[in-house]
């Protein structure tokens, strides 16, 4: 098969198309013929670019959730049929741990991660464990399956299990044009609040309003917190999902918050380590709650919503396997409104 083998950690153009063996399904296992793939800021771009803090291993395969067609499976395999169309969850849980023995999995910290400890889906067939297929309706695409399964369902469970997003509520998404918080707007929509979309430039302002925010702000040139106390009549937010952790937004987005709002995030891209105003935090009766994966209602509820099609994928462009450097170069630039998708089964000069 053609598969994108990472064999050097580095730049976009360490990513090659060559030629391996196919896939043999181990015990467990399902092969998938890969139809589509995500590309994400983190667990591609900084994998690529250095995975051994992840423990990563090379020769490696990047890609975390490949949706597809099941063709071929192991002898002891019965969850699954031949030719039935998939998505892959990317954890593999311990099964072992407190967590996962109480089922809690989605809390599990021995997760290990299809596409970062084990070979993912930039290639043209990936085997994963038949444990981690989702069936797909047949009405939404392999492309639209992995956006909305990559993002909505830890949408969910940061919104509606973490924060308690309750309907009349106002939320504050920051980077609301990337993947998840395109997926946190709907999802905080659907669970009947109004929307703030937080975003650094214009455009992605206008984009976030055009897919569903009551309203925006360009935090880049705005005062963030100045201008959220004016749309909501100088109350703040109930909650905001951040997810950036930038030095110089975090602040402001924490200070965005009503009395007893609470800040959720999964993410640390923009920096990681920022100013905490502790004052605030009891004196406001604030809670900051830290959050990651998603369970097995949330990955239901996500599914269900974009079946009715309530969700939406909003999806950038889909891109040939042998493009996956230049998909990776559009992160760069900060052009991508939405999410970038590589189809193996497009062939070269095809455009999605
Ligand atoms: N734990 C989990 O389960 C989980 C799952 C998925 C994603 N995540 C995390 O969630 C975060 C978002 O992921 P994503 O896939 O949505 O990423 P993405 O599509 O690249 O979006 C990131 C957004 O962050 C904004 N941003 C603000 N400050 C930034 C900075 N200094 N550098 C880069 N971007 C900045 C950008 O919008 P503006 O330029 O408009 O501000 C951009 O739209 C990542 O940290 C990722 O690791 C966690
Ligand atoms: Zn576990």
């Amino acid at each position: 098969m053609r598969a994108v083998v990472l064999r050097d950690f580095g730049g976009p153009e360490v990513l090659d198309l060559e030629e391996v063996p196919d896939p043999t399904p181990e015990a467990g296992e399902v092969v998938v013929k890969v139809h589509a793939v995500t590309v994400n800021r983190t667990l591609d771009l900084k994998v690529r670019e250095n995975g051994t803090a992840r423990g990563v291993t090379l020769p490696h395969v990047l890609g975390v959730d490949p949706a597809g067609v099941v063709v071929a499976l192991s002898g002891d395999v019965r969850s699954v049929e031949m030719g039935a169309r998939v998505a892959v969850l990317p954890h593999i849980r311990c099964g072992q741990c407190e967590f996962c023995t109480m089922g809690r999995e989605e809390l599990c910290p021995r997760s290990r991660h299809i596409g970062v400890h084990r070979w993912g889906g930039y290639a043209e067939y990936v085997s994963v464990p038949a444990k981690n297929l989702v069936p797909l309706p047949d009405e939404l695409p392999f492309a639209d399956a992995a956006v909305i399964l990559r993002h909505a369902p830890t949408a969910f469970n940061l919104l509606r299990g973490l924060a308690g997003l309750r309907a009349g509520e106002w939320v504050l998404v920051m980077g609301a044009t990337g993947g998840l918080g395109a997926a946190g707007m709907q999802v905080a929509k659907l669970l009947g609040a109004t929307v703030i979309a937080g975003a650094g430039a214009t455009a992605r302002v206008d984009s976030a309003l055009a897919n569903g925010a009551d309203h925006g702000v360009d935090y880049r040139t705005d005062d963030l917190a100045e201008e959220v106390e004016r749309l909501t009549g100088g109350r703040g937010v109930d909650v905001v999902f951040e997810n950036i952790s930038d030095p110089a937004l975090w602040p402001k987005a924490f200070a965005s918050l009503a009395h007893s709002g609470r800040l959720v995030t999964a993410g640390a891209h923009g920096g990681g380590t920022v100013e905490l105003d502790v004052r605030r935090l009891y004196g406001r009766r604030l809670r900051i709650i830290g959050g990651a994966g998603a369970s097995k209602p949330d990955i239901a509820s996500a599914l269900d919503a974009a079946a009715q099609g309530k969700l939406r994928a909003v999806i950038d462009r889909i891109m040939p396997l042998h493009a996956a450097a230049d998909a990776h170069r559009l992160f760069e630039k900060e052009v991508v409104l939405g999410k970038v998708v590589l189809d193996p089964t497009m062939a070269r000069g095809d455009a999605g």
